[in-house]
């Protein structure tokens, strides 16, 4: 078998120009322009590609970006100040702090300091909460973009055993959510997990979020089973994913590349999430 590849970078394209249609119409009735602030911290060289990334694409569709480059020892109330006023701008309608931060500011209060309404990442708890009761409002940007790469296949969600590797705030909790939405039976691996290869082994879905290559091995690969791959990891200047996509290609039915599968779906979801709190302000 040769699995099929999945091509986020194709329906991340479609969704910004569905998005930049949207918003041109809006604004050829005199409506304002979407604004997203987005908080870079610190010369992380990996964040400030990120943070490019998503300034560019937000220039693409007509979203005003307004990018904040802070010096990597502001105090944590200078940051919660910052946001607390754009919490209050009316010409601002998302904001997104590039994680991680330096470990002299706490992550979780610079979180729930964002206005749930305003929470473009889905980090805030009200907006995780609401994904854990299947009432999302603005939903983590990957995970999101995952289940709409799903939604893409000719496939049913609907009892098939998920496996996700890593449990992080940002991917493997909220799409393990999103999976259990979707009616799956959802298993979360983790640090502590006693037998991943068992565990990977019974997935129909596999989806690998363990910053890590060379741990998921293809073998363990369900024959049919459906890859998605979110790990980044630069080898010698080549991002790689977590999974050897050509050994992986063999065994499943569909799968991600890296580059080029859920990156551009990630900040294609941003995008949408902040388009959704502009029709909401
Ligand atoms: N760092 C890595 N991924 C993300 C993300 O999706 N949002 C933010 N804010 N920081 C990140």
């Amino acid at each position: 078998m040769t699995a099929q590849r999945i091509d986020g970078k194709q329906l991340a394209a479609q969704l910004r120009a569905d998005i930049k249609s949207e918003i041109t119409t809006h604004l050829k009735k005199g409506v304002r322009a979407p604004g997203l602030a987005v908080i870079l911290i610190g010369h992380d060289l990996a964040s400030q590609l990120y943070v490019k990334n998503k300034r560019l694409a937000c220039e693409e569709v007509g979203i005003h970006s307004f990018v904040f480059n802070l010096s990597a020892d502001i105090t944590e109330k200078e940051l919660l100040d910052l946001i607390h006023d754009l919490n209050q701008r009316a010409d601002i309608d998302g904001i997104l702090v590039q994680l991680p931060l330096p470990s002299h500011i706490t992550t979780q209060a610079v979180i729930e300091t964002i206005d749930p309404q305003k929470d473009v990442d889905g980090f805030h708890p009200y907006n995780l909460g609401r994904l854990a009761q299947f009432q999302p409002t603005l939903r983590p940007c990957t995970p999101y973009g995952i289940m709409m790469l799903l939604g893409t296949l000719d496939l049913t969600l609907k009892g098939k055993r998920a496996v996700v590797v890593g449990a992080s705030n940002i991917v493997g909790k909220p799409m393990a959510l999103e999976l259990l939405m979707a009616k799956c039976t959802v298993t979360l691996c983790h640090s502590a997990t006693l037998n991943l290869q068992e565990e990977i082994e019974k997935a129909d879905i596999l989806v690998a979020a363990l910053g890590h290559p060379h741990v998921i091995r293809s073998e363990w690969i369900k024959p049919g089973a459906v890859v998605i791959d979110v790990g980044m990891n630069r080898i010698d200047g080549v991002l790689k994913g977590d999974i050897a996509y050509e050994t992986a290609a063999q065994r499943a039915a569909w799968i991600t590349p890296v580059p080029g599968g859920v990156g551009p779906m990630t900040v294609a979801m941003l995008l949408k999430n902040t388009l959704s709190a502009w029709r909401r302000g």
